[in-house]
Formats: C-alpha cells, sequence, structure tokens
C-alpha cells in the first residue's frame, strides 16, 4: 500500500526518543521530509514544547528548512510522578506533566497551524495514551494530562477543519521506550513482561496511516491500540 507519503513535510515534537524517534525514520523510509523536534540532543530542532516563543521560533525554523508543513506529529511527553497517589503528588509535579503532555501539544499546533493550512493534505497526528480511558493507581497526573490531549484532538479537529486540516489521537498501551523502561523499571526491556507491550515502530505505523491522505475521511478521532484491554468485561463469564 503507498502511503503517498513521499515528498511530504512532516514535523515530530520528541522526536529524539522512543516513539517520536521511529515516527521520524518510518516517515523518512516512506520518502517523507520529516524533521525531529526535542529538547534533547540530536533533534534537528531544539526546542522546550512548554515555552511560547521556543515553539513559535523552532516552528519557524522547521517550516523553512522544509520548505513548507504538511503534517505534525506532537510526541513530545513526559510521565511526570508514577506510584504516587493523588494526596502526595506536588502541585509542580501535576502542572508539569500538563504543561508538556497537554498545553506542549496545543502551542505546537496553534504555531502550525497556518502553515500546515498552505500544506497538502494536511494533518496532524496527537500522542495520547490508553490512559485517557484507563487508569493504574498512581498515575493521576498523566491520565487527566492524557485525557485533556484527547479532547484537544477532537476540538481541534473542529476549529481547522475549515482550513482542511485533519487532527486525529493515538492511543496505545505500553509502549517499549526510554520512558516506560524508567517508569516499569524495565532497563532491559520487557521480555517475558506478563502484559503485552508493543514497539515504537508498531504504534509510528499507526501515525504514519492517520497521517497519509489514504486517511483523509478520519478525522477528530482517536485510534486505541491496547490489545483490546479496554473492551474487556468483567462479566464472569
Ligand atoms: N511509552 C509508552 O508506553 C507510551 C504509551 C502511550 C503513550 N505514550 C506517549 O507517547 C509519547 C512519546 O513517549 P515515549 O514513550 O516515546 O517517551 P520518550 O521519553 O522515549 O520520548 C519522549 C520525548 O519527548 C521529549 N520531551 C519531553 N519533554 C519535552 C519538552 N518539554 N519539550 C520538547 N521535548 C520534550 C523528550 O526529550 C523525549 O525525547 C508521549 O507523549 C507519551 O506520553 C507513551
Amino acid at each position: 500500500m503507498d502511503l503517498r507519503l513521499a515528498g511530504r513535510a512532516v514535523l515530530v515534537t520528541g522526536g529524539a526518543s522512543g516513539i517520536g524517534a521511529a515516527v521520524v525514520r518510518a516517515l523518512r523510509s516512506e520518502g517523507a521530509r520529516a524533521l525531529a523536534l526535542d529538547l534533547a540532543g540530536g533533534a534537528d530542532v531544539r526546542a522546550d514544547v512548554t515555552d511560547e516563543e521556543q515553539v513559535a521560533r523552532a516552528v519557524g525554523q522547521a517550516v523553512g528548512e522544509l520548505g513548507g508543513l504538511d503534517g505534525l506529529v506532537c510526541c513530545a511527553g513526559v510521565s511526570g510522578p508514577v506510584g504516587i497517589g493523588a494526596a502526595d503528588v506536588a502541585l509542580a509535579d501535576f502542572e508539569r506533566v500538563t504543561a508538556v503532555n497537554t498545553v506542549g501539544a496545543f502551542l505546537t499546533v496553534k504555531h502550525a497551524a497556518a502553515p500546515l493550512s498552505a500544506g497538502r493534505d494536511p494533518a496532524v497526528v496527537l500522542l495520547a495514551s490508553d490512559s485517557a480511558f484507563t487508569a493504574a493507581p498512581g498515575m493521576v497526573p498523566y491520565c487527566t494530562s492524557k485525557g485533556a490531549v484527547l479532547a484537544l484532538g477532537r476540538s481541534l479537529s473542529v476549529d481547522l477543519a475549515g482550513a482542511g486540516v485533519r487532527v486525529n489521537s493515538v492511543c496505545p498501551s505500553i509502549v517499549d521506550t526510554p520512558m516506560s523502561r524508567t517508569d516499569l523499571q524495565a532497563p532491559q526491556g520487557f521480555g517475558e513482561a506478563p502484559y503485552p507491550v508493543q514497539a515504537p515502530e508498531e504504534v509510528a505505523h499507526l501515525v504514519l496511516f492517520l497521517l497519509s491522505p489514504l486517511a483523509r475521511a478520519v478525522n477528530g478521532t482517536h485510534l486505541l491500540a491496547d490489545f483490546g484491554a479496554s473492551a474487556t468485561s468483567s462479566f464472569p463469564a
């Protein structure tokens, strides 16, 4: 299947690691021109997505280097405090998770919207999470931020429809990345883990489909990739 992404200009936040880096690799292997925006070294464009001036400058730099913008993927994210009950979560930690995961995605789309509206079949994909739907104990800041990312994507899809920009979210369960290895204390990876884990490359496939003009009728929705966990009933059949 030809995803018709060859030659497309795409900016990927959080593109220096994990899912974002896999998206950049997958885009380039399809012939797209992809740039990674990240705080971390190794990024093509350096910026902190919580800082509006940095985001505006970085998006402008990327659009200049790419000669336009056809796609945006927002992967920059942090998990924040994991395993800490709400009563013990520091306000600063809650606000930091919201700032990166939710506000960072908003700021990036805000500054990319104008160049995207002049792009070819423009599309945005936000990395939400299955944590937008389900929760484990001790993850209140992260789950809250990802629920907001889902609502952000739906509202942006309506807001940007007039500009011809589609917006969808991808909601994976555990993906083998530096983030999950740290949170789940699995420095060597998930070999024999008693729960399903997907590879960042598998998530990248979903992102690329949503970016593709083949998905032109898919807008304002999400793709939940959780091995069916959230569909499972508690009915004791
Ligand atoms: N790994 C998982 O199990 C999983 C599951 C569902 C959703 N997600 C989401 O996928 C996205 C990517 O996560 P990952 O697992 O690849 O994590 P990761 O830690 O490997 O990569 C995240 C990247 O975001 C960058 N980043 C963090 N804060 C930033 C900031 N303020 N400005 C710019 N860049 C910043 C980091 O430098 C890093 O390169 C995140 O939004 C995460 O919440 C991850």
